[in-house]
């Protein structure tokens, strides 16, 4: 079951098992290394759309014992999130159903409130960033992460994977996202007057055998077994046989000796206001 999805947009991903398992490898190291520095025990972070929670828990373990919440619209994602807090023996770390639109928490009390890979879904980013400020206390850290689709590099070039990605983008803008939300996030932030606003950007870059498998193993899988594949079809952009080609493109292409993938993901931190 999952929480109604907000103001009429879809997430593009879904939350099949090839989903899931990708986003569950994600580390706190990685996934908020610009925030890292800033976070000090004792402090109270709210992570919005934190998925399978390998992120939330990175997170909860540096700020322990403040107390974190890992928040979803998707149950089945936080049911594995909760068992493997669990399993942990992380007391600091809860995991709560709801939407980033509306966050059931009062004003100003978190310490920091971070969302990783989340804004390129959202239709109203505005509107979700207002509110993760409403939750947060004057001088609180807001950490933003985002890809940015328009950046992709790879090779060997193959005309199903420019048609993947052609598609992939248009079909993403369609459900109400947006592929290119890496190089819009300094506009967000001063948009929504955020103090000591602070840029970086990362690459990710798939260039070893292992890598450039999984990577195109997950694609070919996220096309053919969740929404990926499917809202394509249903917005008349591929058909079947072409979201077939495109994943066994993928395949072939992971497991080319000179394969290569990178793209820049770009990171947003400031303060609240006042
Ligand atoms: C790409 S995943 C990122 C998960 C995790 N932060 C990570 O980086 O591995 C995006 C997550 O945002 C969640 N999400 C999308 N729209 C949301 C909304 N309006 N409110 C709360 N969560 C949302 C999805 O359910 C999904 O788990």
């Amino acid at each position: 079951m999952s929480a109604e999805p907000p103001r009429h947009e879809t997430y593009t991903h879904g939350h099949a098992p090839a989903v899931v398992r990708h986003h569950a490898k994600r580390t706190a190291e990685e996934a908020a290394a610009f925030l890292l520095p800033e976070l000090r025990p004792g402090m109270r972070l709210l992570d919005v759309g934190c998925g399978p929670g390998s992120i939330t828990r990175g997170l909860a373990e540096i700020v322990a014992p403040g107390q974190v919440v890992g928040l979803d619209m998707s149950s089945e994602t936080l049911d594995a999130a909760r068992r493997d807090a669990a399993a942990r023996g992380l007391e600091n770390l809860r995991y709560e159903i709801g939407s980033v639109y509306e966050l059931a928490f009062p004003d100003a009390s978190f310490d920091a409130a971070y969302a990783h890979q989340v804004f390129q879904h959202l239709r109203e980013r505005e509107v979700a960033l207002r509110e993760m400020l409403r939750v947060l206390r004057p001088g609180g850290l807001i950490a933003v992460r985002d890809v940015d689709w328009g950046t992709v590099a790879y090779w060997p070039r193959d005309p199903w994977i420019d048609r993947f990605i052609e598609v992939h983008e248009r079909t993403w803008y369609q459900n109400g996202g947006e592929p290119q939300m890496g190089r819009q996030l300094r506009a967000l932030f001063n948009g929504a007057g955020i103090a000591d606003v602070r840029i970086t950007a990362s690459v990710w870059c798939y260039a070893t055998r292992g890598e450039t498998t999984e990577w195109g193993q997950s694609y070919a899988d996220r096309l053919v077994s969740s929404p990926m594949g499917d809202r394509p079809v249903e917005y008349g952009y591929a058909s079947r046989e072409d979201i077939q080609a495109m994943a066994s493109a993928l395949r072939a292409w992971g497991s080319h000796p000179d394969a290569l993938w990178a793209f820049i993901h770009i990171a947003a931190l400031g303060r609240k206001a006042g």
